[in-house]
Formats: C-alpha cells, structure tokens, sequence
C-alpha cells in the first residue's frame, strides 16, 4: 500500500514596497488625526505601491525569498497559485504574469483564486489537496495585494487602513512530515454588499463612475461579524488538528484592526502576549496579511522549527478561515 502523502512547510518569503505612508502623511490628504488612526485601528504606517510597479512584481520578490528559505529550485515547482483581490488584470492571471517574471521555462499551471482577507488560508487548503491527493509535489502559494491602488483617497473611514504587501510560501509532498495540520473554511455571500471593490467586474458595466473602482466598507458592520467569525474558525481548526490552545505557540490573525485583534483574542481566552501583531507597520493588506507575519514570525526568531501556529483571517464575501501549522 502506497505511504500516505503529508504537506511539508520548506520555506516563506515576503516582499514590501520601499514608500512608506505614515499617518502623519494622511494628516495632510484628509481631516483625520495620528492619534485617531492608532486608537481606533493599530496603524501607524503602511507601504505604497509605486504606479509602475504591479502586484506581480511583489509577487515576485516574496517568490524570490521563499524559494531562498526554502532551497529548492525554480525547476521543482508545478504549480503557481496566487491569492489576491488586487489582480494585475481582470486577465491574464497574476500568477501568470508572475510565471513569466520567475522565467519559468516550464509550463506548469498557474491561477489565481479569489477570497479576499482569508486568500492566503483558502491556497493553504487547495495546495494541501493538491498535494495530498498526488496531482502536484512542489507548489508556490503567494499572498500578493495593492489596495492602495484601489483605495478612496477622500474617504477617511477607509484609506487609512489599506497598504501593500506580498508574502509566498513553498509547500511540498512529503512521505514523513504533514505541516497543515488542519484548515477550516467558510462563507457568507449575503454579506457582500457590506465590503467590496466592483472595479470594472460585469456587475457594474453600466456604472462608469470612478468611485466603483474603489474599496468600499461600512467598517463597523464589518467589524461586528469579524470577531465571532475569526474566533469560530479558530476553534474549529484547531479541533480538527486535535490539538488545544495549550499547544499553539504563536496565533497569527490577519492584521486589520487591533481591536479586532484583541477581541478575537479575548473571546479565544489567550493573552496577547501569544499573538502576533504587525499591523503598525503594515496595515491591512488582505490576502499577504498572515503570510507575511508568519514570515516575519520566523524570521525574528518568534516562531522556531517544530512550533505549531494558528493562522485566522476574515474578510470581504464574507469569507474565513484558520489553519493549524507546524513550521
Ligand atoms: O480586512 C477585511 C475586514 N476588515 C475589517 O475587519 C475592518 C473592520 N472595521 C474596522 O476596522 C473599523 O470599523 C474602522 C477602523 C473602519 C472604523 O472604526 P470604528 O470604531 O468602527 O469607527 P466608526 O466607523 O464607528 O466611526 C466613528 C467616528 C465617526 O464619526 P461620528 O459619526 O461618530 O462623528 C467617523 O466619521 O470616527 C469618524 N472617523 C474618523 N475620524 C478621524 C472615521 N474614520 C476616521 C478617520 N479619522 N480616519
């Protein structure tokens, strides 16, 4: 009988934009205040993007150093997945573009998928069934966002919040080691109306004004449903890995306030002090949040071989979803 397949973890890299936006900055652009921007949210600064500079290309880079913490080469991978909201293109994919920019001499296929803030954990799952069901042995899974390309300027009760940012992990079949110990997805369509990007989508064809090509929020219903859901999915991930709070080393919610942060927190009865937060420094940047702080995680040391961590995230669709990982 063939050995069952596990999903090992081989490496994460990150990318961010050289521009940073402090709120000191948007003090300037709107009638808001530093002092309002760090209570009510947590952010402190963000990265910007630069206008010749697509999602792709922060795809890329976080590739770059995946592939590096990882030390495979371009060769072994066989599948490009790349969750974003913020695409290059309505198409080709960005994990296209990003196939051309890695000068990927193979064929192999590359798609993006689409889940909003909870993207990443989504590719976690699918790269997980790819793996484990034999199709693909070496998957790049990559986080890549540019909301502030897609952010009102004018609006004050959103485009504090957004920033840019990409992180990517190597994922790989393994006979010894399973790295994903469980994940956990959900969805609410009928909430949709309450945080979206129409863009140039077929469902606003007829609507030319520029403000559908923006993020739009009502924050504090968004807010509402955030907490239970993200407190939800952790539970179930984590009953479904058959492991307690106990042995979560690091929990990794997706940075989109701090207060949600701290009641997803307070409703799972762990203390912050096991919890990981970056928002400051990057803001909300969707589908490359978890990534890049489980990335940053590592690579401060907070997070060490063999310890478990609980990545959670919740957003636009309504979507959510946690997965239980062993780095
Ligand atoms: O990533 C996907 C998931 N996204 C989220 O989870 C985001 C969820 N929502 C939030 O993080 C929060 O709801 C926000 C940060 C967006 C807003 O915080 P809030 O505490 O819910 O504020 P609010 O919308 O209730 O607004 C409170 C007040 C309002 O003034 P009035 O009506 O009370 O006079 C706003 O106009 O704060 C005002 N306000 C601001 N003031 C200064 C809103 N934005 C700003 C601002 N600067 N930037």
């Amino acid at each position: 009988m063939n050995k069952k397949i596990g999903t090992k973890i081989l490496g994460t890299g990150s990318y961010f934009p050289e521009k940073i936006l402090t709120n000191a900055d948007l003090e300037k652009m709107i009638e808001t205040s530093d002092e309002w921007i760090r209570t009510r949210t947590g952010i402190k600064e963000r990265r910007v993007s630069e206008k010749d500079e697509p999602t792709s290309e922060l795809a890329y880079r976080a590739s770059i150093e995946a592939l590096k913490s990882a030390n495979i080469s371009l060769e072994q991978i066989d599948l490009i997945l790349v969750a974003t909201i913020t695409p290059d293109m309505l198409f080709p994919s960005t994990a296209c573009f990003l196939h051309e920019r890695l000068g990927l001499a193979n064929p192999v296929p590359a798609f993006d998928l689409s889940a909003a803030c909870s993207g990443f954990i989504y590719g976690i799952s699918m790269a997980k069934a790819f793996i484990e069901s034999g199709l693909y042995k070496t998957i790049l899974l990559v986080g890549a966002e540019e909301l502030t390309k897609f952010t009102d300027w004018t609006d004050r009760n959103t485009c504090v919040l957004f920033g840019d940012g990409a992180g990517a992990m190597i994922l790989s079949a393994s006979s010894e080691d399973n790295d994903i110990l469980s994940v956990f997805l959900g969805a609410d369509g009928s909430y949709s109306g309450l945080l979206d990007l129409a863009a140039c989508g077929t469902a606003c064809y007829k609507k030319a004004s520029i403000n559908e090509r923006k993020i739009k929020m009502q924050g504090r219903e968004v807010f509402k449903i955030a907490v239970p859901k993200m407190a939800l999915a952790a539970e179930k991930a984590l009953n479904f890995s058959e492991k307690e709070l106990k042995d979560i080393k690091l929990f990794i919610p997706h940075q989109a306030n701090m207060r949600i942060i701290e009641a997803v927190a307070k409703k799972l009865g762990i203390s912050m002090d096991r919890v990981f937060v970056n928002i400051h420094k990057t803001g909300n940047i969707s589908s490359a949040t978890t990534i890049t702080a489980l990335d940053e995680a590592v690579k401060t040391g907070k997070l060490q071989k063999g310890d478990l961590a609980e990545l959670i995230a919740f957003g636009g669709g309504f979507t959510w979803g946690a997965a239980v990982i062993k780095m």
